[in-house]
């Protein structure tokens, strides 16, 4: 018999196996999401009776028993290419394994016989009240995994009545995405390297009935999407018969926000000339609010309450913009504890699962924003993929508040949530 200690020491050489593995990040083993023992491989411990096995697909969104279940599904339906830019972190991928793994460093501490039998998840977020916390976070080019793209992650959204954040790649218009939603959405700005540019994306999803810009300040530089290099060269498909990549104004020409703005000149999407003049100047040009998406640092955090921005949202961009290894779940202590509720503060990034949200609630999130799941489901089956993801997580949220005693959010304290 091996002795405890070898198990561990076996199960750990496996998971560090997965985790240099492709596979890992090509959808075969997202962390924690278990896998079929394999042969001549030390079954996992703890067990796994019912392991998951990836080439049993789901056949419909109703047969999803956790979220995990669409991203293989997404990977056999979607081109390569299209699931290597979902998939991708930069570099080594450090911070997306972070991204899962850190929320092992903290564990809930329930609380008992309190009445949990009716559950409330609602949520004011800067005015709006929705049913639950959970967040649909901003993803462009939704049409690369389904043909519906963000109508149909919008549609999604609706179901389950929650926020959906519109990014400035969208394939669809903000219009149509309002209408599809049946109520308002944030947009997601990115500014380029223009003013003007940036202007007009705001003055359109102003007038299109956006409440709040998330500016994103995390993307200044390049990035090295390791996963999306080695998956483009598998896909067969000729790229340019879809994408007319000979400059970036015929890149952007296809995307909705930039047509009929001049984007002569312009030179990048993002921007890294970004200071905190640009939120000066934002502010004086519309009357959204303005909330900042990819704050890691405390201080940041400050500067933009002290700024007067409107809330933050706490995000390494699901991984895709720098391999720091910073987690957001490792960051949101420090920044609930220097922000001292002046704003609201989101958090994205990693989050899959009911008792994730729940972590990120009790150390004084206000509203957790999911990316990639939603991305699966779409990819899989279109709307009713998404809806079931968004469904799933509320679910598990549910369950988990009702399992640390909390019958609604503000039930959800720091007490209940520890560091190990
Ligand atoms: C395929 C993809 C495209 C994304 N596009 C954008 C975007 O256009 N603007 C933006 O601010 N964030 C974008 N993000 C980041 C998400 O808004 C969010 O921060 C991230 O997905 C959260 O991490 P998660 O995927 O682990 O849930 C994108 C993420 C993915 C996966």
């Amino acid at each position: 018999m091996p002795s405890f200690e070898d198990q561990a020491t076996n199960r750990r050489r496996f998971l560090q196996f997965l985790a240099g593995s492709p596979l890992w990040v090509a959808g075969g083993f997202s962390a924690f999401a278990g896998d079929g023992p394999t042969p001549g491989v030390k079954l996992p411990d703890p067990l796994m009776w019912a392991p998951l096995k990836t080439e049993d697909l789901i056949k419909s969104p109703k047969d999803a028993i956790n979220v995990f279940d669409f991203e293989p599904v997404m990977r056999a339906k979607v081109p390569p290419a299209h699931f290597g830019y979902m998939a991708s972190g930069v570099d080594d991928e450090v911070t997306l394994r972070r991204n899962r793994e850190d929320f092992l460093k903290f564990v809930l501490r329930p609380r008992r016989l309190v009445d949990v039998s009716k559950v409330d998840m609602s949520v004011d977020i800067l005015g709006a009240k929705y049913d639950s916390p959970i967040v649909v976070a901003p993803i462009g080019g939704q049409k690369a995994f389904h043909e519906e793209g963000e109508i149909a992650t919008a549609r999604g959204a609706k179901a389950g009545n929650h926020l959906q954040i519109l990014s400035t790649a969208t394939t669809s218009s903000p219009e149509d995405v309002t209408a599809a939603r049946g109520a308002p959405i944030w947009y997601q700005l990115y500014a380029t390297n223009k003013w003007d540019v940036a202007k007009a994306f705001v003055t359109r999803a102003e007038k299109a009935g956006c409440p709040v810009v998330a500016v994103t300040i995390d993307r200044n530089g390049g990035r090295n999407q390791e996963t999306l290099l080695r998956l483009r060269p598998t896909d067969t498909r000729d790229c340019n018969a879809c994408h007319d990549r000979s400059s970036l104004q015929t890149t952007l020409a296809r995307r909705s926000m930039y047509q009929g703005v001049d984007i002569s000149g312009l030179t990048n999407t993002q921007s890294s000339n970004m200071t905190w003049d640009f939120m000066k100047r934002l502010r004086d040009t519309t009357k959204m609010k303005i909330v900042l998406k990819g704050i890691l640092a405390h201080e940041d955090a400050v500067l933009a309450a002290d700024a007067g921005m409107d809330g933050i949202i706490v995000s390494n961009h699901g991984a895709r913009s720098e391999d720091s290894g910073r987690s957001t779940i490792d960051a949101l202590p420090e920044i609930v504890e220097a922000v001292k509720g002046r704003m609201p503060i989101l958090v994205d990034s990693g989050f899959r699962r009911g008792s994730d949200i729940v972590k990120a609630l009790c150390m004084g999130a206000t509203a957790v924003c999911v990316g990639r799941p939603y991305a699966w489901g779409l990819g899989a089956f279109g709307q009713p993929g998404v809806e079931r993801v968004l469904e799933l997580l509320r679910i598990e949220t549910r369950a988990m508040m009702q399992q640390v005693g909390a019958p609604n959010i503000k039930a959800l304290v720091p007490g209940m949530v520890r560091r190990v």
